[in-house]
Formats: structure tokens, C-alpha cells, sequence
């Protein structure tokens, strides 16, 4: 079955203003065209609205790195979903693991802004990895089931069909030692057979399900190419214009 690819890049805390709206502007000329590919962009909360700007009337579209579950009430320093929704985000990254190992992000929560992202006609980019401890205890399977049954808990099979999981193992991020396509298909394949015991088959096979870690213009297409890898989750790389668009056009 066909499933669209999604190439995302995560800016993280990188970037001004002056300095997002640069780089939108230069990678809609690049590839704000390309339609076999949906590309998102996930700048900072203070770029958002303009990177929404700099994108509008292109195919690209907008996402956020995070949300609160709750629609609104004292929660100081947090943003939610009809906010982001306001400022035209069609995803939002939500479980990175940067986010699990600094600020205490656990699964029920990541839970509950899926279901919060749902109820307002957004689709999480929902991140999940073993770390290299985990990986060279033989745990990736079990980690990776755990806070997979934990994030996509009580979601209604459309929502879950719709949604992205992007497999980031931990070790593979920001360090420039990217998994073999091997090691990454084998992650995936886990994660699809698991979605398909949690729904059903249909699910599985509509479900898309991101690679991230160290994804590079050199390595993208090897990645692209295993079965169940349908797109990338892009750090380092996507805060380039060049090598983004070279990713995108893999
Ligand atoms: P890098 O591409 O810099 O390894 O980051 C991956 C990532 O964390 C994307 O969310």
C-alpha cells in the first residue's frame, strides 16, 4: 500500500525570527512544489507565525515541537493545541526524546496531548527510541512496545491510522552515528506489526512511520528505500537550506 512519504525537520531551539524566515522563504523556492513528498517545518514556538507566512501558498506545511493537553488554565510557559491551531500547525512533534530526558515527558502524557491533538484536527508526530544501554541490553523491542502501547492508548483506529511515529533511537541523534538500514527497518517493522496487534492490519499499513537520527543528504535514500520507512525526521540537516532540500528530494 501506498503511503505518502513525510519529511519533517525539527529545528529545535535554533534560529531567530529573522533567521526562520530566511530559510522558510528559501526552501519554498526550493521545494515548496514537490508533492511526492510532504514536507513539514517545525521552527520554534516564536517562529511559527513567521513561518507560516513565509510558507503560505506553498505545499509545506507548518508544525510545532510541542503542546500542553490542556486547551488552557495556569500553566505557566506552555502553549496548547488550539494555539498552535490558530497559527496554522498541521503537526506537532509530541514525546521527542529530547523532551522525555529533560523535562520529564512520560508516556501517559504524551498520551494525553495525542488524544488533545485529535480532538482539535491535528496530527502528532509521536517519537519513540531505545537508548544505546537499552539497545545494547536487547531492550529496543520492549522500550520501544512500551511507550508505543503507552503514547497510542485509547486512540480510535482513524486518529491512529492517521498518525505519524517517528522511531528516533537515542543514541543516533545529534551525533552524526546514524542506525544502519538494516537496524532502522528492523525498529519499524516492530512498530508496524505492533500497531497492526494494537488495531488492525489496515492501520498498520496506513500508519507512517519516520526515521530520525542523524539523517543526512548521503544516507536518506538508503533509509527511503526499506519497506517500512516512510519518511524522516530531520535535525541537524534541516536547519540548511541545501541539505534539507536535498533530503526532501532524496
Ligand atoms: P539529528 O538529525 O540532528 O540527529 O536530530 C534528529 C532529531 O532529533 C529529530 O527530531
Amino acid at each position: 500500500m501506498a503511503r505518502l512519504p513525510i519529511i519533517a525537520g525539527n529545528w529545535k531551539m535554533y534560529k531567530t525570527r529573522g533567521e526562520a524566515a530566511e530559510l522558510a522563504k528559501t526552501l519554498v523556492s526550493a521545494a515548496g512544489a514537490v508533492s511526492n513528498v510532504e514536507v513539514v517545518l517545525c521552527p520554534t514556538y516564536t517562529s511559527l507565525e513567521t513561518v507560516a507566512q513565509a510558507i503560505g501558498g506553498s505545499r509545506i506545511k507548518l508544525g510545532a515541537q510541542n503542546c500542553h493537553f490542556e486547551e488552557q488554565g495556569a500553566f505557566t510557559g506552555e502553549i496548547s493545541v488550539p494555539m498552535l491551531k490558530e497559527i496554522g500547525c498541521a503537526y506537532v512533534i509530541i514525546g521527542h526524546s529530547e523532551r522525555r530526558q529533560y523535562y520529564a515527558e512520560t508516556d501517559e502524557n504524551i498520551n494525553k496531548k495525542a488524544l488533545a491533538l485529535y480532538k482539535h484536527g491535528l496530527t502528532p508526530i509521536i517519537c519513540v527510541g531505545e537508548t544505546l544501554a537499552q539497545r545494547q541490553a536487547n531492550k529496543t523491542a520492549e522500550v520501544v512496545t512500551a511507550q508505543l502501547r503507552g503514547c497510542l492508548s485509547g486512540l480510535p483506529a482513524d486518529k491512529a491510522a492517521a498518525s505519524v511515529i517517528a522511531y528516533e533511537p537515542v543514541w543516533a541523534i545529534g551525533t552524526g552515528v546514524v542506525a544502519t538500514k538494516e537496524q532502522a527497518q528492523e525498529a519499524h517493522a516492530i512498530i508496524r506489526a505492533l500497531v497492526a496487534e494494537m488495531f488492525s492490519k489496515d492501520v498498520a499499513d496506513k500508519i507512517r512511520i519516520q526515521y530520525g537520527g542523524s539523517v543526512k543528504p548521503d544516507n536518506v535514500s538508503e533509509l527511503m528505500a526499506e519497506p517500512d520507512i516512510d519518511g524522516a525526521l530531520v535535525g541537524g540537516a534541516s536547519l540548511k537550506a541545501d541539505s534539507f532540500t536535498a533530503i526532501v528530494k532524496f
